[in-house]
């Protein structure tokens, strides 16, 4: 059991810019009784949280089991003996936990539940392209959807993207649907030396786009011993001038070992500035970060309500067919990732 001066002492030093989440005794006394609640619930009903670093932080402090980037997700996911899965972060991760579990229950917390990537390519689009570019390989970010996946013949995440386009055997890649991650694979190839001909779809992430190299400029005015962390959704103008590119969780673990002398602008969401300011207080963020609505979208309440009585629209539900042709996309990423 938890109380709310616990949580609120834990929670009050986050202040990513957006004053939505600032933590007060009064906002923690109101979320203890939920958290204590749902973890309750979660033991009797043998569930597990998997969230991800994005949602809000009294979900990620309060009631998860499993906190991370898509891949280490997906991993969690895979090793889970929980009879019930609830998946705070986007839709089309709970799918891929489902893809990778057909037996157990999948439930997604979040009311608004989409990814401007994942919503910018719809299956009949890879049908088509397929068409159009039949030697190549299709290799899609696992911010797409399902019935996407199926289409495609290898997943990939932040994580791995290099990795797994360096390992896969094609020299022919169409790449869907982050448009700027696939600018970025391009350079990261040619610095490599790997020489593969990497066509694109046309979807952005509409919280990374936002980033500009401009922004970077004044803020190293600013700071002269500044860092830049950024996601690789990011622009590749905006990779050129950070210090680290990598996954949510990639950048965390950056800033385990960083100096407490430097300034660090993390080009992310503010999940992730909320989890340095708790777990690593001592590291001075400057510079604002950008919410995902999506994401942001989870809630305690919403969490209990599917673990108390969930309906058929919190239910992850897949075709068959297509849950078999996607588990094909995502194991075909485990193996160029491992390798
Ligand atoms: P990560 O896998 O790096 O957590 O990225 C997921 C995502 O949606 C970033 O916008
Ligand atoms: Fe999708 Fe961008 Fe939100 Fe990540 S941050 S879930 S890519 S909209």
């Amino acid at each position: 059991m938890i109380t709310p001066e616990y949580f609120y002492n834990k929670l009050k030093i986050i202040n990513p810019g957006a004053c939505i989440h600032n933590y007060t005794l009064s906002k923690c006394e109101e979320f203890v009784p939920v958290i204590n609640r749902i973890n309750e619930l979660k033991k009797k009903k043998n569930a597990v949280i998997l969230a991800h670093s994005y949602v809000n932080p009294e979900i990620v402090y309060g009631v998860a089991d499993f906190v991370g980037d898509s891949y280490g997700l997906s991993k969690d996911a895979k090793k889970t003996d929980a009879d019930i899965i609830i998946f705070a972060a986007v839709k089309f991760m709970a799918e891929t936990a489902k893809i990778l579990n057909p037996g157990k229950e999948v439930l997604v917390p979040s009311q608004y539940n989409g990814c401007s990537l994942a919503d910018s390519i719809t299956r009949d689009d890879v049908i088509t392209l397929r068409k159009q570019y039949p030697e190549y390989s299709f290799i899609c970010y696992i911010n797409t959807n399902a019935d996407v996946k199926a289409e495609c013949d290898i997943c990939v995440t932040s994580s791995n993207v290099y990795n797994v386009i360096e390992n896969c055997p094609s020299d022919k890649i169409y790449f869907l649907p982050d448009r700027l991650m696939g600018l970025n694979i391009i350079e990261e190839m040619k610095r490599r030396g790997i020489c593969k001909d990497i066509k694109l779809w046309t979807g952005k992430c509409y919280v990374h786009e936002e980033y500009k190299h401009e922004m970077i400029y004044q803020l190293k005015f600013q700071f002269d011993n500044l860092k830049v962390l950024a996601h690789p959704e990011c622009s590749p103008e905006v990779l050129h001038q950070s210090d680290f590119t990598g996954s949510t969780s990639d950048l965390l673990k950056y800033m385990e070992t960083a100096s407490d002398g430097n300034a660090y602008l993390m080009l992310t969401e503010c999940g992730i500035t909320s989890r340095l300011q708790v777990e690593m207080p001592e590291k001075k963020i400057v510079g604002s970060c950008t919410l995902c609505k999506y994401m942001r979208s989870n809630t305690l309440d919403d969490i209990l309500r599917v673990l108390e009585n969930p309906e058929d629209n919190d239910r992850i539900i897949l075709n068959e067919d297509i849950s078999l042709k996607a588990l094909t996309c995502v194991e075909a990423m485990f193996k160029y990732a491992e390798k």
